[in-house]
């Protein structure tokens, strides 16, 4: 551990794939770590509604010019999975004619992997003098803070795009209308183990001191 404010973990010290609720805020910014979709335990239970609607409510605390809220929540979880998995797995088979069963199978698992998914839309007004860019970058940080509202909630998250964040099959299917895109599936649960630190660059690798 370096520094005692931020302790940020030496590459490949274990780490924990939710936090505790009391966890200092510097702590949880140092130490936060995705988990991976394929390391969480499908069968775990999700998060209730109440607590998943106060991580989402913690989440949507971002900054946002000229509060224009121009993001939303999808929420699959339950039975539900199991309808989107088989909408995955036919658009597949479609864009993939010669697709194994074995790969099929896989992509029909998707959204089982984990009890909840939360599909962060990008919903920016294309008109607004706002940039959509400005707009877009504000759904990302949403992304962000259900990571950490998620994590000091117990639970593990991951945010992934795979191909079907890119799918326009897809996108109509989980009601996505046109001018949006998918900023992040998140998704929410437990892990079946612990996570290992990544690299990190230093921050002079990504630092220049600007002069004139
Ligand atoms: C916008 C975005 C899209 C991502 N898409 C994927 C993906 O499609 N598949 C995947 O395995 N991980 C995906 N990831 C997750 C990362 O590969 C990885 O889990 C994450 O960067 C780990 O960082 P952390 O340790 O700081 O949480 C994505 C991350 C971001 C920010």
């Amino acid at each position: 551990m370096s520094d005692p404010h931020f302790p940020i973990p030496e590459q490949n010290a274990p780490l924990i794939p939710s936090q505790d609720s009391d966890i200092s805020a510097r702590k949880l910014i140092a130490q936060r770590r995705s988990t991976p979709v394929k390391l969480m335990d499908p069968d775990a239970e999700g998060p209730d509604e109440a607590q998943l609607e106060a991580i989402l409510g913690a989440a949507l605390r971002v900054p946002d010019h000229r509060k224009l809220e121009p993001w939303r929540f999808i929420i699959v979880r339950g039975e539900a999975r199991t309808a989107l998995g088989d909408i995955l797995a036919e658009r597949y088979k479609a864009l993939n004619p010669d697709a194994s069963e074995k790969s099929i199978e896989e992509e029909r698992n998707r959204p089982m992997r984990a009890p909840v998914c939360v599909t962060v839309v990008s919903s920016p007004d294309h008109e607004h003098k706002t940039p959509v860019w400005e707009q877009e970058l504000s759904a990302g940080a949403l992304c962000m803070n259900l990571l950490y509202a998620a994590n000091v909630s117990g639970l593990a998250a991951g945010w992934i795009s795979e191909w079907w964040a890119f799918d326009e099959d897809i996108n109509t299917a989980l009601g996505l209308v046109d001018g949006e895109r998918v900023a992040g599936h998140i998704f929410l649960g437990k892990a079946k183990s612990y996570l290992v630190e990544r690299p990190r660059p230093k921050v002079s690798e990504k630092t220049t001191i600007w002069a004139p």
